[in-house]
């Protein structure tokens, strides 16, 4: 009898567990106007960022754009990465420093064009550039809007800018879309 009882106990708490992160996943449905400062925000694994999904693709069900807000502290970065979406950044707060390499069609990215960011300032990533974002001001954190065409986006992360393009790894589901990944659950690609 005590063993059913503690089974029942552990089969509650793990069906609590399973509503739990479902319940941020499009599956759920969404009330349609959301407080941003109660979206699910976090770091997903690197130092320095704060990520909020505003509205997705695997997190809200949209199928043409999906809407981040990231924050980066003094020195947070983005990866070395290029992805087949088409990517525009308004920036928010803080400055920092676009690194951009217009050389997909060379072996690999090379030195990168520097470009200074700031605040109310926006930009527009070209289809698999491979770039990355730094918040390069060390006083003030560097927050920015991002919109990104045909999510989920799969993204390839270069090591540094002499890797080739065929060596970049491809990172799918992103580490914020993990959660929400189901496999076939978009009906196209
Ligand atoms: C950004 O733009 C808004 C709207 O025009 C303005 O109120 C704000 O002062 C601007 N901020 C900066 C830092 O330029």
């Amino acid at each position: 009898m005590a063993e059913l009882t503690v089974i029942l106990y552990m089969l509650t708490i793990s069906l609590f567990t399973a509503t739990v992160s479902a319940s941020q996943c499009s599956t759920n449905g969404f009330p349609l106007v959301r407080n941003i400062n109660e979206l699910p925000q976090d770091n997903y694994g690197r130092p320095g960022l704060s990520h909020i999904t505003v509205a997705g693709s695997l997190m809200h069900g949209l199928k043409e754009v999906e809407i981040w807000l990231q924050t980066f502290a003094p020195g947070a970065r983005t990866p070395i990465h290029r992805h087949s979406c088409e990517e525009v950044f308004v920036v928010l707060k803080g400055s920092g420093t676009l690194y951009l390499a217009s050389n997909s069609h060379s072996k690999s990215p090379g030195k990168p064009q520097e470009f200074s960011v700031f605040s109310n300032s926006t930009f527009y990533i070209p289809v698999n550039d491979a770039h990355q974002l730094w918040n390069t001001n060390d006083k003030e954190d560097l927050q920015v809007l991002v919109v990104i065409s045909r999510p989920p986006a799969k993204i390839f992360m270069y090591d540094d800018w002499l890797m080739p393009h065929t060596a970049a790894r491809l990172k799918f589901p992103y580490f914020w879309d993990e959660q929400c990944y189901q496999k076939n659950s978009k009906d196209e690609l």
